[in-house]
């Protein structure tokens, strides 16, 4: 079947296979992410391992031997062997391991990381919840697409209920994209006045796979209005294979005094953030991707998202990437 996208479903960037506290030492674990299938196990050492599961045919294996990689032959280690054949290792993969995360490094030409997903300060801090699943789905669609969402600015009004959005900064620093905007709510009070809020969304993207949103309200806190508390969330996106992608996401609230009122809030936010992430899926696995799309003031930096995306693809892949310039 045709790819419904002009460009390969597997960009290069690190993406998250696993949580730290789900690899307790000598646990092996299969995974099946990028079309392939893998092993994730924590060696004796603590350190975590990922691994192609199925060795490789002799030409694959004669072709990583004349390219210089470093292997490894973990499966015939473990029976006892301490003869292994060189068509019998496998080469590892990067792995990282940060802010609770189990993260690979996928690279269609197999090239080193180029960079690095750095230590979050809220992660593990006495201000801040920790980090809890608002949902885990499995998407039709594309990484790119998925991530495309947050800089359509148009949406927020239409999907999510937002008065208005804007758009206030675009920059990009490799593969580091800050994006931030301003959307305007209209609250109403116990009294019933109406008052106009702006919230600030702060989103940064480490390549595809890793976006971190920084939401900012505008306002202090009213009784009955749920969403006057500055929160972080995690989405992650792995691609699954060609046609699907898995995405995470985890959210985070700033600590307020009453802690009965953050857990109140939270299981709220929680069944808020996954109801908005939801109204999201339908739309993903059934819109069109068009190279050249007609925007119109308003729309958001959509077109610079993809620019910015385009370096995540190797060659082969660029050109109908580029058309969209
Ligand atoms: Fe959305």
């Amino acid at each position: 079947m045709e790819s419904r996208f002009p460009f390969t479903s597997f960009p290069n960037g690190w993406f998250r296979v696993a949580y730290s506290d789900e690899l307790p030492v000598n646990k092996v674990q299969p995974l099946h992410y990028f079309g392939q299938d893998l092993v994730l196990f924590r060696s004796e050492d603590g350190v975590a391992h990922v691994m192609d599961a199925h060795l490789l045919d002799s030409r694959g294996a004669e072709e990583q031997r004349s390219r210089g990689e470093k292997t490894i032959s973990v499966i015939l280690q473990r029976q006892g062997s301490n003869k292994i054949a060189p068509k019998a290792q496998v080469k590892p993969w990067d792995v990282r391991e940060v802010n609770g995360l189990i993260l690979v490094w996928y690279h269609a030409q197999k090239e080193l990381p180029t960079w690095e997903i750095p230590e979050l300060a809220e992660y593990n801090s006495s201000e801040w919840t920790p980090f809890q699943l608002v949902g885990k789905w499995k998407i039709r669609s594309h990484i790119q697409e998925i991530n495309e969402n947050a800089v359509d600015t148009a949406h927020l009004q239409f999907i999510h209920q937002v008065y208005s959005a804007q758009a206030v900064a675009f920059e990009q620093d490799g593969a580091i994209l800050r994006w931030l905007c301003h959307t305007k709510d209209k609250l109403t009070s116990d009294t019933g006045a109406i008052a106009e809020v702006i919230n600030e969304l702060k989103f940064t993207y480490y390549g595809l796979g890793y976006v971190l949103q920084h939401f900012y309200p505008g306002a202090p806190f009213q009784p009955g209005v749920m969403f006057r508390q500055e929160f972080i969330n995690f989405n992650f996106s792995t691609p699954i294979d060609q046609d699907y992608v898995e995405t995470h996401q985890l959210t985070s609230f700033k600590k307020p005094v009453n802690q009965i009122y953050t857990s109140k809030l939270e299981s709220q936010m929680l069944e808020i953030l996954t109801i908005e992430s939801e109204k999201d899926i339908p739309i993903l696995e059934n819109k069109i991707y068009r190279n050249s799309p007609l925007l119109c003031n308003g729309d958001g930096p959509i077109m610079q998202y993809r620019r910015w995306a385009s370096q995540f693809y190797t060659c082969q892949t660029l050109t109908k990437v580029l058309t969209t310039k």
